[in-house]
């Protein structure tokens, strides 16, 4: 339980349907961006073999504060694991925490039994061992456990990290790709502290959960990064549990390069790229020799009443500061050919056979909250669909599908913009907008293990903002 883990929860007096944010704190930038290792790994018997223990332990994240925090590998965050297109992998994840947990692969292609979901937990002192073929293009994915009603405390108290593809058209593009160097991911979550240090999750019955008043990225608050080449490419998680960010720089626009499932057909200039918990992007930013300039997160057009959720008192607040030495290596704008592995075939509109309705509501969809023993929709192994899904709240929500990289028809029967036309596996949904999502179900059928979709804003998760489909052979039924 909660208390048992020195997670304080926190009532706030603010009962009011909005609730009230407080705002993110200004911090100086005086700390050196902490870059998560590369994980390592043996090939044993052509499986490319990682191992990951779930630990708990203490970081300093506010000086001369302790503060109790869980890791993979050490105590805060985990190791970036990377793998190839065409590769089979394996992960022994060991569980030394008191509780059960579980690892999911979030973005990834595969069976439904090795997706670390609510029906794969870890009991403590076990080790779980999934393995699957990569067969997916080059993509910036994550890892997180994913126990159910538990999901968002384990996140906040730091179980996340990277899971980045490559492929043959990753390694032909043009792109900044020294990893820690100038190819860097950033992990951005928000927090609470108490007054003894401990990281705090305030229910107070409101939307979307808890927003923190202290912002860092890979751990580290107030962070800066050292640039060394003319153009640096981040990697954007939103990590956090329940905020809405909208990234960019105040004095420049940059690149968009991907999202959530890899490569976009070609680099979009914009100013700003609205991340919700859970999405995924890449950016390139350029700087010239000298220069100083922070990525932050300005106000986000979350639709409706919505707004009243992300800021508080902040117009815009920073989130890493990136310093320009005097000496730049080149670094020529990125491009690429196809995104797509040749063989990837395109998803197609005219080949759904199928369409499917989703409400979001309350913590429930389609009128239901999860239940671990209901299976909600059952779908054919090979069949491209459409899930037509709709925010039926005045609030936010975040939806994301396992197993698939989805492609966004429409938003409100209109052409999504630039940073939501890249591979998908997960999106904020507007209040009141309906979103088409076109997607297909390849190669892994289960006629028990489920795969799940979910509200990505946790608290809701936990709450029962989810559901669960199989996916079958032709002809079969559950
Ligand atoms: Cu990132 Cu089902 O979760
Ligand atoms: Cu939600």
């Amino acid at each position: 339980g909660l208390a048992a883990l020195g997670v304080a929860l926190a009532v706030s007096g603010c009962g009011s349907f909005g609730g009230s944010v407080t705002p993110v704190r200004a911090v100086e930038f005086g700390s050196e961006l902490a870059i998560p290792p590369l994980a390592g790994s043996s090939v044993v018997d052509g499986v490319r073999t990682f191992d990951l223990t779930a630990q708990s332990g203490t970081s300093e994240f506010l000086p001369g504060v302790e503060t109790p925090t869980w890791g993979f590998d050490g105590p805060y965050l985990g190791p970036t694991l990377r793998a190839e297109r065409g590769e089979r992998v394996a992960v022994r994840v060991t569980n030394e925490l008191d509780e059960a947990t579980s690892v999911h692969w979030h973005g990834m292609h595969l069976p439904p039994a090795m997706d670390g979901g609510p029906h794969q937990p870890v009991a403590p002192g076990q080790t779980w061992e999934p393995t699957w073929e990569i067969d997916q293009p080059a993509a910036t994915l994550w890892y997180h456990p994913h126990p159910h009603g538990a999901t968002e405390e384990h996140v906040y108290r730091g179980l996340a990290g990277l899971f980045l593809l490559d492929d043959d058209a990753s390694r032909a593009a043009v792109l900044p790709s020294e990893y820690g160097v100038d190819d860097v991911p950033v992990v951005v979550q928000d927090k609470v502290f108490d007054d003894a240090g401990r990281l705090e999750l305030q229910h107070d019955g409101g939307e979307p959960g808890t927003l923190g008043d202290t912002v860092m990225t890979n751990g580290t608050v107030g962070a800066y990064h050292e640039v060394t080449t003319e153009r640096v490419r981040l990697r954007l998680l939103n990590g956090s549990t329940a905020r809405t960010y909208a990234f960019g720089f105040a004095d420049r626009p940059f690149d968009l390069v991907a999202t959530d499932g890899g490569l976009l057909d070609a680099p979009v200039r914009l100013d700003e790229v609205r991340l919700a918990p859970g999405e995924r992007a890449e950016i390139v930013v350029a700087l010239e020799p000298g220069e100083v300039t922070r990525l932050r997160s300005a106000d986000p057009d979350l639709g409706g009443i919505a707004a009243s959720f992300a800021m508080g008192g902040n117009d815009a607040f920073d989130v890493l500061e990136l310093r320009a030495g005097e000496d730049l290596a080149p670094s020529p704008a990125p491009s690429w050919g196809r995104s797509r592995h040749a063989d990837d075939g395109e998803l197609r509109a005219e080949d759904a056979a199928t369409v499917r309705s989703f409400e979001l509501a309350e913590r429930e969809i389609n009128g239901e909250r999860m239940d671990m023993g209901r299976v909600d929709e059952v779908v054919t192994v090979g069949d491209t669909e459409v899930w037509e899904v709709r925010n039926a709240h005045p609030v936010p929500h975040s939806f994301h599908v396992h197993d698939v990289q989805f492609r966004i028809l429409t938003v409100d029967g209109r052409e999504p913009p630039p940073q939501l036309a890249g591979p998908k596996d997960t999106v904020y949904l507007e209040p009141h907008r309906t979103y088409r999502l076109l997607m297909r179900f390849e190669d892994y059928t289960d006629a028990e293990v489920p795969y799940m979709y979910h509200c990505h804003m946790l608290l809701h998760e936990d709450e029962g903002m989810m559901g669960q489909f199989l996916v079958v052979e032709p002809g079969e039924t559950a």
